[in-house]
């Protein structure tokens, strides 16, 4: 029941009390009163850059969900800590593969491509997800480094196979020029191919929540509605809407065309409504709207707020950090090699 001038007063002192031995981070979804204290933000490959090179923090606080937390504590040393605020800020399209399925669909498909298949990862997957894929000598991607890296894994092997987004992997695939008859659909809660056959790209049959709502006919009346107007979607959403707008990608990847486009600029968003409240109040000068203004942010990475946030800060500077998340070192260890690639490939 505190007041959140109080808690607010309170992170900044924790904060300046740490200086450069905490580092918070922010991804782009996360609300206001949490964003503005972040010392870094990010799309998720952004983020993931950030923690690998960071050798001075002790404490990272990371706002955002609990494979990217994971992600970081990957990448950084183990006398590094990373923080989630909210352990229970997950993400409903990484729980959608989980190793017992990871394992089925292997012995599946490589019995039937033998070891011509190789497995990417979207970043957002759990970190044992990512250590099957490392230690069967596959990569992680995230949707701002897709299709470089979809593409080094179509120049290795014969077959990919994409999990757990069938829709950025539908999207990056298609963009690369792989057509819709050599691209198969895994049904991960049956273990079974849907109409068998001999695919280049086999994807899973995973999907974002959020971003699975954006529909064609939400671009159509907005076209019909404003003559000129420019539609940009996240690179999660389904292959009619990414071919019906005018540009897609990750998180950066659409801020960075708002901020490249001329002044007064019509643009209409489609992505977590808590990035597109911030990118109407960043950049007045261009005309930012919502695609849908009726759908929601992301509510995992809402759980993220100001009550959890202080919470948080104040268990650090009491000595006692809470919610810390550490990735057991087998898994780590794996799931390093699968991130790493990326880097290096990035
Ligand atoms: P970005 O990597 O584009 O920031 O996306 C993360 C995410 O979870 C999108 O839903
Ligand atoms: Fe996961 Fe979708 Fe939320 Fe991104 S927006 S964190 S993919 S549920």
């Amino acid at each position: 029941d505190e007041a959140p001038q109080a808690q607010i007063e309170r992170i900044l002192a924790i904060k300046a009390r740490f200086g450069d031995r905490l580092l918070l981070v922010a991804h782009h979804y996360q609300k206001d009163e949490v964003f503005q204290f972040a010392d870094a933000t990010g799309d998720s490959l952004k983020l993931a850059q950030i923690a690998a090179s960071n050798h001075t923090a002790e404490k990272i606080v990371f706002c955002g969900v609990h494979f990217m937390a994971e992600t970081a504590d990957i990448l950084t040393s183990d006398d590094q800590t990373v923080i989630l605020p909210d352990p229970m800020a997950g993400c409903s399209m990484a729980d959608m593969a989980n190793s017992y399925q990871l394992t089925t669909a292997w012995q599946a498909l490589t019995a039937q491509y033998g070891s011509s298949i190789m497995p990417v990862t979207y970043v957002n997957s759990t970190a044992a997800i990512k250590a099957f894929v490392g230690e069967h000598g596959g990569v992680v991607v995230t949707s701002g480094n897709a299709p470089k890296i979809v593409a080094w894994a179509l120049q290795q092997a014969k077959h990919v196979l994409f999990l757990p987004d069938q829709y950025l992997g539908r999207n990056t695939a298609m963009a690369l020029g792989v057509p819709d008859s050599a691209i198969g659909l895994w049904n991960a809660q049956d273990g079974r191919l849907e109409n068998p056959g001999d695919y280049r790209v086999i994807l899973w049959n995973g999907y974002c929540s959020v971003h699975q709502q954006f529909s064609v006919a939400q671009i159509d009346q907005l076209r019909a509605q404003y003559p000129g107007i420019k539609i940009i979607v996240h690179a999660e959403c389904k292959h009619e809407v990414v071919t019906a707008a005018d540009a897609y990608g990750s998180t950066g990847d659409l801020i960075h065309y708002i901020q490249q486009a001329p002044k007064n600029t019509r643009i209409a968003v489609g992505t977590d409504n808590n990035l597109v409240g911030r990118l109407i109040k960043t950049y007045p000068e261009k005309r930012v709207m919502a695609l849908n203004p009726y759908s929601c942010a992301c509510i995992l990475m809402n759980r993220i707020d100001l009550p959890h946030l202080a919470w948080t800060m104040d268990q650090l500077a009491a000595g006692k950090p809470a919610n810390v998340i550490t990735v057991a070192p087998q898994t780590a260890q794996w799931a390093k090699k699968a991130l790493d690639r990326m880097l290096a490939l990035s």
